[in-house]
């Protein structure tokens, strides 16, 4: 009997203990080392590219490519999160989960407002998501129809999903590579186009109700970067100078610029049939190692909102963090701009950026100052010289950003910037070349715990990378020979509270 009370009392510690540490480890959720404090990142397991991107009701929703099963790639399904100023983000649960049909690769989803679909009730508007099925039996027994795309729709504003019964809507013809449907309101045909990426090219289809799909023209098999495969388009419309273009969005694995996966895209024209491009060059959207599957959000107006997963698939399945695995990047808004004569695609971070922004400082040119290791790096030039940004750490581990006025290259070294060891490719120094012919220029920099990404020239060339310090940098030197015009560093507040 005593014995029994000990070992009862003793159990009782032990779940006491337990529930202590749990609550513990539970508030030190989202303080992990290398843990995104600005950047979306899921609690916990594997995530890759931005899946659904809506904007409904005041809230963004974004989906992802999600294993809940581990953090390695996986059986996918579309994990949820959601937001109302694109910077704090709440988990939901999952919305979509592997079936019969495969598993739930890569797509968007649209607000029907029209109810094309039928699938609305009682005058609620129903979110529809379209998406590839992705059958990995018909994969290894080496079929070659193993992608198809099909639907599934929510009546509670992304909450609840229910797949639809005649999936899939969209048959594969015989593509291995046939995915990543992105489907938009074609207003003056009244219809809907998928833009949808069919191995080395795009293939657009047309619908009238997101159901019945029709064929209607294919683009760039002999156009742009062809290193890798095409995965992940969009399609939008932009103005610039009262003139509107359309933008065709291409990720390609591998084949990017400074390696691996990267993000491409086309300007040009599109009639709701086909997209013709105004000229032959291949333009990406971002330079760095580490912006990829980068999307925009849908029925946002004439605002265009783009956000790519933070990460490269060269290594993103060794990428040095244990509770999670990969991150998006920070949500931008894209415009265009004319420079000397051709139309390019700007980005910057969103505005929604400035709400979780600490008072800025200012920074003393070519001294060595201390910060929190996360915040908002802005500087402009009088004239355009080689400049330098350090972030470092007691460690002597160092991440250098800068530009080289003679190569006109911006560039991002990771070379010693602490753990590079988990792959042979991810340690180095990346390049982008300056577009602006101005003769100053500005710089944007969003640093976070394990991210750096630039914006130059008000967005015309943008990088983005990752790096993994031993310690967290927590040092920042800015080095230039001319004088700047304006050096500023603001904290950036924890988006997890
Ligand atoms: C791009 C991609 C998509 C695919 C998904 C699978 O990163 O390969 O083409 O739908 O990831 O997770």
């Amino acid at each position: 009997m005593k014995r029994n009370f000990k070992h009862l009392l003793s159990l009782a510690f032990v779940a006491i203990g337990a529930t202590a540490l749990a609550q513990t480890q539970d508030n030190n959720r989202y303080q992990e080392q290398y843990r995104p404090q600005v950047h979306f990142s899921p609690r916990e397991h594997w995530i890759n590219d931005p899946n659904g991107m809506v904007y409904y009701n005041g809230t963004y929703h974004l989906f992802y490519q999600y294993y809940p099963g581990g953090t390695t790639w996986g059986p996918m399904h579309w994990g949820h999160a959601q937001s109302k100023d694109l910077m704090h983000w709440k988990e939901m649960p999952i919305a979509l989960y592997p079936d019969s049909l495969g598993y739930i690769f890569s797509g968007s989803a649209v607000a029907d407002i029209h109810n094309t679909s039928g699938f609305g009730k009682n005058g609620r508007i129903p979110l529809v998501a379209i998406f590839t099925h992705h059958d990995p039996k018909g994969e290894k027994s080496g079929r070659n129809d193993f992608q198809n795309q099909s639907i599934a729709y929510s009546l509670d504003e992304g909450k609840t999903w229910t797949k639809y019964a005649g999936n899939p809507v969209l048959k594969n013809t015989g593509i291995r590579d046939f995915r990543d449907p992105k489907v938009m309101w074609f207003e003056p045909q009244k219809k809907w186009i998928m833009t949808l990426a069919t191995q080395d090219h795009i293939t657009f289809f047309s619908s009238p109700d997101l159901k019945h799909w029709k064929q209607e023209s294919e683009f760039g098999k002999q156009l742009g970067a062809h290193g890798g495969v095409w995965e992940c388009p969009d399609l939008f419309p932009l103005k610039v100078d009262g003139k509107t273009y359309w933008v065709l969005v291409v990720n390609l694995n591998p084949g990017g610029p400074n390696g691996g996966s990267a993000t491409q895209y086309f300007i040009g024209t599109f009639d709701g049939h086909g997209f013709a491009a105004v000229d032959e060059k291949t333009r990406w959207l971002d330079y760095g190692p580490d912006e990829y599957a980068g999307v925009t959000w849908s029925n946002t107006g004439d605002r265009k909102i783009f956000l790519g997963w933070m990460s490269n698939w060269a290594y993103a399945n060794l990428v040095p963090t244990e509770k999670w695995r990969n991150a998006m990047t920070i949500p931008r808004d894209l415009s265009l701009k004319q420079v000397n004569g051709e139309v390019l695609l700007a980005s910057l971070p969103v505005l929604e950026l400035n709400g979780i922004k600490e008072p800025a400082k200012s920074v003393v040119l070519n001294k060595a100052g201390t910060f929190t290791g996360r915040g908002l790096l802005k500087l402009s030039t009088v004239s355009l010289s080689d400049y330098r940004v350090t972030l470092s750490n007691s460690l002597e581990e160092e991440l250098v950003i800068g530009y080289d006025k003679k190569a006109r290259q911006y560039y991002i070294d990771r070379t010693k910037a602490g753990n590079t060891a988990f792959q042979k490719d991810f340690k180095g120094r990346f390049f982008a070349p300056r577009f602006s012919s101005s003769q100053s220029s500005d710089l944007t920099l969003v640093i976070d715990a394990a991210s750096i990404e630039l914006f130059a020239d008000q967005g015309l060339t943008t990088m983005t990378a990752i790096f993994f310090p031993d310690k967290p940098f927590d040092h920042v030197k800015v080095e230039s020979k001319d004088r700047l015009k304006d050096l500023k560093l603001s904290g950036l507040n924890a988006i997890w509270k």
